[in-house]
This record gives structure tokens, sequence and C-alpha cells, in this order.
């Protein structure tokens, strides 16, 4: 999408003299390491190229005005920096009304905005589209108010918005990926620490296909705050005889010392962070030696432990990886993001590509009674302004 043609769509819809300035936030797909960013484990996301554009001007009196394209049927939504209360029929703008308000809060934002936005990934597909929009937001307050706000803190702030305003319990890794995120690399990020290594993901005889099963996700938000909460009742449990910070502290050892002290859920939730932690510090190191098979392998046994352990995945996420490892030259598929619906992706020979994309997306819907859409994918840069 080009700069122009962007700000003649924001023109469609605001009467402005000038001064409109244009921003992008990417998608992120996590290769692997699935629900440990909020038990301090590793995980190796990538920014991509697909994602969320967003045009703004500055306002002199103290209203916000907010379009999205992909959600025309609001048309533009009127609230002013005094009213920015979260309200479930305001549905996506809440997004963008919680990371004002944070600046309102804490740096003093007394003026309102224009904000047209138009996005080229899914929304509600596991690719984080939340998180885009909210890094998107955050970095145009920062842009057109002078903030001189760090990545860091913006990426802290909307995680922190998405946790307090939105109740999502979420861990930092999709606003960590879309803030920093680097073209070509994904990155193995100790949520712990915030330690981020880049590491090369050029694949060149492989294409990353992300498919999007389309199932509906009403109660992935409750789902997801349920699993952060069994976690943390099994880190207490644990803590009471073993002196460690996070569950991802622990090796299987240790989990073998102290299973006795859990209940059955919380057993399998504690099996699945610990192994799934130990698969992304594997699946990288046989990354860097460029055995990709090796890499496919692990995913698969990421997707089982979601499935089995977790319990995040579900029928339409299990058959869509199913019909993609039963289908030549495919190396590797997994559920990806929180799960529950969204997406999964896959790693596939070049060549296999468009065959796999007709075949699998044929077998689903036969099965599921939907239709699935396939992405393949670029790793692109971080939220910027263009
Ligand atoms: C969602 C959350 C992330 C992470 C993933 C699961 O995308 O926003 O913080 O927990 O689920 O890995």
């Amino acid at each position: 999408m080009n700069k122009s043609t962007l700000i003649e769509n924001y023109n469609k819809v605001y009467n402005d003299e000038g001064g409109q300035q244009v921003y992008f936030a990417p998608s992120r797909v996590n290769m692997i390491g699935e629900h440990i960013d909020y038990n301090g484990g590793y995980v190796f996301p990538c920014a991509l190229s697909i994602g969320t554009y967003g045009v703004a001007t500055r306002r002199d009196d103290r209203n916000i005005k907010m379009y999205s394209e992909n959600f025309k049927e609001f048309g533009v939504i009127s609230v002013s920096l005094d009213d920015l209360e979260y309200k479930k029929d305001h549905d996506w703008s809440n997004y963008v009304k919680g990371v004002i308000q944070e600046f309102v809060k804490k740096y003093s934002i007394n003026k309102g905005i224009n904000i047209y936005i138009t996005g080229n990934m899914p929304n509600g597909a596991g690719l984080s589209s939340s998180a885009s929009l909210e890094l998107l937001i955050s970095v145009i307050l920062n842009d057109l108010y002078s903030c001189e706000l760090d990545m860091i803190t913006m990426i802290k702030l909307a995680q922190k918005v998405e946790n307090e305003y939105i109740n999502v319990k979420c861990g930092i890794m999709d606003q960590f990926a879309i803030g920093m995120g680097k073209k070509d690399h994904a990155m193995l990020l100790n949520t712990a620490t915030l330690e981020c290594e880049y590491v090369p993901l050029i694949l060149n005889e492989y294409k990353i296909v992300i498919a999007n099963t389309n199932a509906k996700r009403e109660l992935a938000n409750s789902k997801y705050n349920e699993r952060k909460s069994e976690c943390e009742s099994s880190l207490h449990k644990i803590q009471a005889v073993k002196e460690v910070e996070f569950l991802c502290d622990l090796n299987l050892e240790d989990y073998n010392e102290i299973e006795y002290l859990l209940t059955d859920v919380e057993k399998r939730r504690t099996r699945h962070v610990i192994t799934e932690n130990l698969r992304t510090i594997n699946s990288v190191e046989v990354l860097k030696e460029n055995k990709i098979s090796e890499f496919g392998k692990l995913m698969i046994e990421s997707h089982l432990s979601l499935k089995n352990d977790y319990e995040v995945t579900g029928i339409e996420l299990d058959t869509l990886v199913d019909l993609m490892m039963n289908s030549e030259g495919v190396i590797g598929a997994r559920m990806t993001g929180a799960g529950f619906g969204g997406s999964t992706v896959s790693i596939v020979r070049n060549e296999f590509v468009d065959q796999t994309i007709i075949e699998v997306g044929k077998k689903y819907n036969d099965k599921i009674g939907q239709k699935v859409d396939f992405y393949i994918i670029t790793i692109g840069d971080g939220v910027r302004k263009l």
C-alpha cells in the first residue's frame, strides 16, 4: 500500500487541511515457543510484512476520531479525551482508546487526533491484529505529540493496555515482535530478561505458509486467562518447595521431583511449559545448523503438546495440522499464537506450495465446512513511520 493512496483514502473520511502522517505496524507469527511468554520462557516469533497501516493528524480540540476500513460498519467513532472508558460496543476502537488513555495519564497528552486505519492482515486469526493496532497507535501518539518514548517503553505500554484495559493477561511476545521485528530474521526472545537474539530465517528452498482456520474464537480470551491462572497456581505450589521465579526455570528432572504436588491439570500445563521451552531452545540450535527437517519435527511436537497437555487447539487447528503433515513437501506444521482457533504455521518445500494449498484447502472444507485462507509470508521490520 503506498503512502499517497493511504492519504487519499484518509481524505475521503476527514476534511483536513494537511499534516497527515503515515505509519505501519506489522503482524507477527510465532515459529515455536507457545504459551510460555508469561512463564519466563524463550519464544521465537517474527514480524510479518503484512499488518496495519495508519494515517493520522493532530486536532486542536480534545476529540478523537477513529475510522477503520476493516470495520466500515462502525463508521467514524468519536470520543473525547475525557471519556476513554472501555465500551463493548466500541469494539475495535477500544484498543485505540486504551493506548490513548495511557498516554493521557502518563505523558499528559491534551489534544486529540483523527485516525484512519486499514490493514492487509486478517483480524482475529492469531496473528496479533490487536497488538499491531496498539503499537501503531503508540508510535502515532509518540510521534505527533513528541513524547520521545523508546520502543521498549511503548512495547510495555501496549502490553499493559492489553492486560488491564482489554483484560487479556497476555505475555510480552506479540508486542515485542511487532515493536522490534527485523526483516528476514526471527527473534529468540528470553521473556524473563527481554534479551533478544536475531536469528536469520531465510529458508531458500522452503516457504513459510500460514493457514487461517476461520474458526470462531468466542471464548479465546477467557480460556487464555484460565491457562495463565493454572500456571500461576502450579508455580505457587512449586515455590513452596523450590526456589524458582518462573515455571520455565524448571527442567524435566525438577518436574519429576515436584509433580506430586500438582493436580492432573496442573501437571499437564506445567509439562507443556517446560518441554516447550526446551523445544524452543533446541529448535534455534538446529535451525542455525540448517537442519530444517529437525526444526519441522520440533514444530509437530510443539503442536501435540499444545493439543494434549495445554489443550488450546481444537478440531479446526488439529485437522489443519494433520492435513498439512499428510501433504507431500510439508516438513513441519503447528498452531501459532494463543490457539482456540486462529492459524497454523507450516514449512513447505517451494515446489509443493501450490498443490498443498489447493489440496489442504479442499479437504479442510470437506471436513469442517469452512474455507482456509493461506498466506505465504515474508518477514519484515517492526513498527515504523513511513
Ligand atoms: C497470545 C498472547 C501472547 C502469547 C501467545 C501464546 O498471542 O498475546 O502473549 O502468550 O498468545 O504463545
